[in-house]
């Protein structure tokens, strides 16, 4: 006999939550877009309507109605409601970073962790089948020493959809800096120490250690423009480099895992996954010791 579907609710109703969350929330196996919570009613109804989903307007309502929750807000408007999510018994997708504040997150893991609620936190490249294949064939082999990574990005562009308040204020650090230092502490092992400067506009470069001996570098910014637009990383040791693929745009093969492994962890009252919330709140340490160095720099 198979199992009713896990009922999802969505809250956000912006560009990420139309293009990503919601159709994929609509065709994964297992799961039904149930419900949708924004703060403009009008467009959580339009949102709603398309997948046959009860728009809210009551977010009380909107949790009583759901078995899981996945966010498509900015991460210091998600906090606060995963967190009360999560005292309610629900499971967790989220998004990265998991929250702004060392503080913040703390508070959020320790609601998932007290409720025993399943969390996975989308960082994308550790959901692609391509960036899978390449980790589990290099970790495999072990005795890799150092690693580079750099996403220039174009976000902050006039033009782009993904030029929104939080990320002009916070930058790459934490926009893409949470996909890249998931991604190589997913290969050279848990980042140790970080230190941080910063480069023109939301330039930032970081130099990590990883447990056990491994350093990495990495430069991250959205506003590199359209033609200095890319992904590189790799890994070098003793057998030599090792490249990471190339990530591919579409978000839904990668969302579609990470909201099957959420639901399969739900269903079996596991709530440990390699890119849970208390993983989402260690890459946020990193983060936010960046930020404090480069917060100082700016104020000398
Ligand atoms: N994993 C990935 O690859 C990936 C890619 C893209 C985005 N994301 C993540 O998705 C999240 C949202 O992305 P985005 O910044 O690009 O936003 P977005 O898709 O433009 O959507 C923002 C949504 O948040 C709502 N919102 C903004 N401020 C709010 C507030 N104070 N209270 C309630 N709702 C509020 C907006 O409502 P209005 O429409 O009313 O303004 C809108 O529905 C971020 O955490 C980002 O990191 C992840």
């Amino acid at each position: 006999m198979t199992s009713p579907p896990l009922r999802f609710g969505l809250v956000g109703t912006g560009y990420w939550a139309r293009i990503a969350h919601a159709p994929v929330l609509a065709s994964t196996e297992g799961i039904e877009l149930a419900a949708v919570w924004g703060r403009n009613p009008r467009a959580a109804a339009e949102l709603a309507a398309g997948y046959h989903a009860t728009p809210h307007e009551d977010l009380a309502a909107f949790l009583d109605a759901v078995d899981g929750v996945a966010f498509a807000v900015p991460p210091d408007v998600q906090t606060p409601i995963a967190t009360r999510a999560a005292r309610a018994g629900k499971h967790l997708l989220l998004e990265k970073p998991i929250a702004l504040s060392e503080a913040d997150a703390d508070e959020l893991a320790e609601a998932a962790e007290q409720n025993r609620v399943a969390s996975v936190v989308f960082f994308t490249l550790r959901f692609q089948p391509q960036m899978r294949a390449w980790l589990a064939d290099v970790t495999a082999g072990g005795g890799w020493r150092g690693g580079v990574a750099a996403w220039f990005g174009s976000s902050l562009l006039e033009s782009s959809p993904f030029n929104t308040p939080w990320r002009r204020e916070k930058g790459a650090l934490w926009d893409l800096g949470p996909h890249v230092v998931s991604l190589l502490w997913a290969v050279l092992g848990p980042v140790t120490s970080v230190t941080a400067d910063a480069g023109p506009e939301d330039v930032a470069h970081l130099v990590l250690h990883h447990q056990g001996g491994p350093s990495s570098v990495v430069t991250v910014t959205q506003s590199a423009g359209e033609a200095a637009r890319g992904f590189e990383a790799y890994i070098w040791g003793a057998s030599g480099q090792s490249d990471a693929p190339t990530p591919p745009d579409d978000p839904a093969v990668p969302l579609r895992i990470a909201l099957t492994e959420l639901a399969q962890n739900a269903r079996s009252g596991r709530t440990r996954h390699s890119c849970d919330v208390r993983f989402g709140r260690e890459v946020g340490r990193v983060l936010a010791a960046a930020q404090r160095q480069l917060d100082e720099r700016a104020a000398r």
